[in-house]
């Protein structure tokens, strides 16, 4: 230990000495070598995405068409599944493609929306495809449910999903194929729409698959589902129920995660963490919207929030590894998930580098696009540390502050790129993580999402911008948060049970409703219309709609004995729509 204690001295002497000779001509090189690093690591990742797709990915053999495969890695870890959210991520970036004009990709998008319309009608333990089960967050590679345990549900899936078919949808509208829209992808969208409209106000995993509670990133990405989905119903002449309702008051919600100065990006939660996680930065580049203003209120790239949580979050990973070591504050250091990860010891991933670099590269259009930058005092500290002389005001893009701050955010930018230039192999290949202490790549080989990641940073560096997603005219507080009303059925269960007199009919269940299988808080049923020949017992409940349960009835004897009914448990499935209503008719055994 001492050894290294003694050597870091050496090392800075030698940073300092490179810094001093870091003259123009060996920046200008830094540069050619980076600008050379970018447009090769372009072409491999989007090769490196297309390997993982199936039928024909080169990395994804016997894979479905249309199936994005997390990584080819298949053991230590297994990562050979189908995820919802690094498909929809991934897609989002192959169709963003698309609509700016890369037309070879259009059968693999159709290929994907088939492939999704299958996977919504399969049954898994999250549920089944009407009650619940689009939050299941993997599946195996062949579309069948992933049965085992898991961080379940995650209700990131079907926002980020339908917002990876919105903008198919809408270039399919602007380019003559309104029927396909219409008729093969909108379906898709309309159900996970409904589920969000269903579950947004309830707990659920986080991005990072680790977490129970409410995440910063599944309710950045509802919000911004829901506001493109109602104005796609719209222009399809469909309805899409309760989506121009919920999305107001999800945008209401997700001010409750900013603490004053950075995001805490899990809450409802108690898991012991600062919550600076890069789960908010993700949150930031998908929902960057080209025509927004530096809204606050949905933490846009360039706004001050967003800024100043740029800062909380690249910091909490400045001592944390040994890899950003002696690099100065206001420099680009590697980025992980959050400063408390333990998994593979708790390493920088590329994907979320890549996102630091991502959101400023997106704010840089934005600043550009508004003709200024606005420094307030939310966001002063983060633009002290690139521009150390700046202060709080708004310089028009005629200033040379203005200049000054562009050129310093650009460079910061580019900066984490060159973190991951730095620790990406010569061939290329973008594993999940580098290594804290030696920058070796960790973890799963080829991850998907990192190749993804490094397209669409890149693009936005490049600044074509992704179509808008309605951000300006959805960007407004209410006033008053409230949560949306409960959703309930009415499921009436009779029970054909043959009792003598002092005996009584009960039903019992894995919902509260039905007393969590506790026989003291279990449902009476009523003998109003029981009969010799009709031994019927009977109760209405009301219960969450489109809810899987088990359950079963127990008779209560006059002595205070409990009888239970023998096995299995009965399952049901309340019925769908709020204020619905059924009938279950059961026999006791
Ligand atoms: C539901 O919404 C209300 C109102 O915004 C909020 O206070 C509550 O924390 C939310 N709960 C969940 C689990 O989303
Ligand atoms: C997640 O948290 C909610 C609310 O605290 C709880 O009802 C639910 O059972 C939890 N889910 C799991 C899988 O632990
Ligand atoms: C941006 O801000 C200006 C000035 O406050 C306002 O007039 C404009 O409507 C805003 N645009 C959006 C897209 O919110
Ligand atoms: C249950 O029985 C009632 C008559 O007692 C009948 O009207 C109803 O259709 C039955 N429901 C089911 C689901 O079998």
């Amino acid at each position: 230990m001492w050894v290294s204690k003694l050597t870091r001295p050496v090392l800075t002497i030698f940073l300092c000495i490179s810094t001093v000779s870091a003259n123009p001509v060996s920046r200008l090189e830094n540069r050619a070598d980076l600008e050379a690093f970018i447009d090769r690591q372009s072409d491999i990742s989007i090769k490196g995405v297309l390997a993982n797709i199936g039928p024909d990915g080169s990395k994804a053999p016997g894979v479905p068409a249309g199936v994005v495969v997390a990584s080819p890695s298949r053991v230590d870890p297994d990562y050979w599944y189908t995820w919802t959210r690094d498909a929809a991520l991934t897609y989002k970036a192959l169709i963003e493609r698309f609509v700016a004009g890369d037309t070879t990709l259009r059968s693999k998008i159709d290929q994907y929306v088939s492939a999704q319309a299958r996977l919504q009608g399969v049954s898994n333990p999250s549920g089944s495809p009407e009650s619940g089960g689009l939050g299941e967050p993997k599946f195996n590679v062949d579309l069948t449910a992933f049965t085992g345990p898991w961080g379940r549900p995650q209700r990131d899936g079907p926002p980020l999903r339908a917002t990876a078919l919105t903008i198919y949808a809408n270039w399919l509208i602007a380019n003559g194929a309104r029927s396909q829209a219409l008729n093969t992808v909108w379906p898709v969208i309309a159900k996970d729409l409904a589920y969000t409209v269903r579950y947004w106000n309830q707990t659920g995993y986080d991005l990072w698959e680790e977490v129970n509670g409410s995440s910063f990133f599944t309710l950045a990405a509802s919000h911004r589902a829901l506001v493109e989905g109602a104005a796609l119903a719209s222009k399809l002449g469909q309805t899409c129920n309760g989506c121009a309702a919920a999305a107001p008051q999800v945008l209401c919600f997700l001010q409750s995660f900013w603490t004053g100065s950075y995001v805490d990006s899990n809450i409802n939660t108690n898991d012991g963490r600062t919550g600076k996680d890069a789960n908010s930065l993700i949150s930031s580049i998908h929902t960057f919207d080209p025509l927004a203003n530096c809204t606050d209120a949905t933490f846009q790239p360039c706004s001050s929030r967003a800024l100043a949580n740029h800062k909380a979050v690249v910091d909490s990973f400045r001592s944390k590894y040994e890899i950003n070591r002696g690099i100065a504050q206001g420099q680009a250091v590697a980025v992980g998930r959050y400063s408390e990860d333990v998994y593979f010891s708790g390493n920088p991933w590329y994907l979320t580098t890549l996102a630091a670099a991502e959101q400023l590269y997106s704010a840089i259009y934005q600043w550009q696009k508004l003709g200024s930058v606005t420094i307030t005092a939310v966001s002063l500290p983060f633009f002290r540390d690139i521009l150390p002389s700046v202060a709080i005001g708004t310089y028009p893009s005629s200033s040379s502050t203005y200049t000054s701050l562009l050129n310093a955010v650009k460079t910061y930018a580019d900066g984490f790129v060159a973190v991951v230039q730095k620790y990406t192999p010569a061939d290329g290949a973008l594993a999940e993580q580098y290594d804290k202490g030696t920058g070796v790549p960790r973890s799963a080989v080829h991850l998907t999402w990192s190749y993804a990641a490094f397209l669409t940073a890149i693009e936005r560096r490049d600044a074509p911008a992704p179509p808008t997603w309605g951000e300006p005219t959805a960007n407004t507080v209410p006033r008053v948060c409230t949560a949306p009303p409960s959703c309930n059925s009415r499921i009436t269960f009779n029970a054909r049970v043959t009792t003598v007199v002092g005996e009584n009919v009960f039903v019992v269940g894995s919902l509260t409703q039905l007393g969590n299988w506790s026989p003291e808080a279990a449902v009476p049923l009523s003998a109003e219309r029981y009969t010799s020949n009709d031994p019927l017992w009977f109760a209405a409940v009301s219960l969450p709609a489109e809810t899987s349960f088990e359950y079963k009835y127990i008779k209560k004897t006059a002595n205070g004995q409990v009888v239970w009914e023998s096995d299995p448990n009965r399952r049901y499935t309340s019925s769908q729509g709020c204020d619905s209503s059924a009938t279950v008719n059961d026999s006791w055994r």
